[in-house]
């Protein structure tokens, strides 16, 4: 699914590395390639279909996502309508995000390298305050909500909203019990396999108390499992200040939803950029969806200059989670050497390499 903006460039990158790796493998790729994006939510108004879903849940084994978003639509309608839409769907409850500076490439931390940034970030990927219950509540309107709300959740206005022609807007945060072990089983899963001692929770459950202290519990009761992985707590806030101070204590990540969302993009600038930065949303044993974490670019929109090392990146996750391990780390292997080699580089990394000629440098150093 290419999809908006730069989106179609990278994924052709992708699928070219890909298809060179499952040659020397000896497996093959079949590709269905669906057109949900922007042009086609302009045209028809549909943004993916319950038809469209299914068929691809019968059909494919994988997702391979370029990028989402258009300046001619307003913001949340294709995010909302087809990349959560998708990853709900598929119930992909797992985004990982590796942070992994790679040799070659400049690192905006002063003094750091590669043996200090490689860690694995495990955001929750379905719940918490991306489950979509909110609402606005005007005087005259929604009285009953409001009523609800008052009474649920103790919200004191100080106000009397009915009398003052005020106004409120309200987003709810929701945890489950199973929602959060299975993600947080899968870290510590993850920590094992990868023979990672510590693992890092995220939270703010020094002001957000109710949802973040339940999740503690249950990070506390799933690592009675894991003896020989310590955890500790950390609160958002000072995660994003020990990213950029000592990126070398991460191990692997846990985080709820919307932190994990905002950690990634620091985790993308502290290994040299967002165009090296992958992510996999992951149904262990369903449907996964690979994707770059960066956007659709749209003013490099058709230029053949965006950098596709993280599509490319996220298309060797994908063959990872699909049973192709050696094809995936041959791929992340090819993307180490053409970054160290420094002689072909996109325009965010300095040079003026086009987003195909590095797709090619990588299928050259595959052999
Ligand atoms: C991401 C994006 C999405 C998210 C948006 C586009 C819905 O920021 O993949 O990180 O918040 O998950
Ligand atoms: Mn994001």
């Amino acid at each position: 699914m290419p999809g908006d903006g730069i989106g179609p460039e990278i994924v052709a990158e992708g699928a070219k590395v890909i298809e060179r790796a499952a040659e020397l493998n000896k497996f093959k790729i079949k590709w269905i390639e669906y057109d949900n994006g922007a042009e086609k939510y302009l045209r028809t108004g549909e943004l993916i279909t319950e038809e469209t879903l299914k068929e691809i849940k019968k059909k494919c084994n994988a997702i391979f996502l370029g990028a989402l978003g258009d300046p001619r639509v307003k913001p949340g309608i294709l995010e909302k309508g087809i990349l959560l839409k998708t990853r709900f769907y598929f119930d992909q409850f797992i985004n990982l995000r590796p942070v992994r500076l790679l040799e070659g490439v400049w690192c905006p931390l002063k003094d750091k390298t590669p043996a200090d940034i490689n860690f694995d970030v495990v955001r929750e990927n379905t719940e918490d305050f991306y489950v979509g219950i909110g609402g606005r509540v005007k005087p005259g309107r929604n009285k009953a909500s409001l009523e609800v709300l008052r009474e649920l959740y103790n919200i004191k206005f100080g106000l009397d909203i009915e009398s003052s022609g005020s106004e409120i807007a309200y987003q709810i945060g929701v945890l489950s019990k199973k929602g959060s072990e299975r993600v947080v089983k899968y870290a510590f899963e993850l920590a094992r396999r990868k023979c990672k001692n510590k693992l890092t929770a995220v939270d703010k459950a020094n002001v957000l108390s109710d949802i973040y202290n339940f999740w503690r519990e249950i990070i506390e009761s799933v690592a009675k499992n894991y003896p020989g992985i310590s955890y500790e707590f950390n609160f958002v806030d000072a995660v994003t200040m020990w990213f950029v101070k000592n990126p070398e204590w991460f191990q692997v990540v846990v985080a709820p939803n919307m932190f994990g969302d905002i950690i990634t993009d620091l985790g993308a600038m502290i290994q040299g950029g967002l165009g090296l930065a992958p992510g996999g949303n992951i149904n262990p044993g369903g449907i996964s969806m690979f994707e770059p974490i960066h956007g659709s670019a749209p003013k490099y929109n058709g230029m053949n200059v965006a950098n596709p090392i993280a599509t490319i990146w996220a298309g060797a996750m994908m063959l990872e989670e699909i049973g192709q391990p050696k094809a995936g780390e041959q791929i992340v292997n090819a993307i180490q050497e053409v970054l160290k080699e420094g002689k072909v580089k996109t325009k965010d990394l300095g040079g003026n390499a086009k987003t195909a000629e590095m797709g090619d440098a990588v299928v050259k150093k595959l052999g």
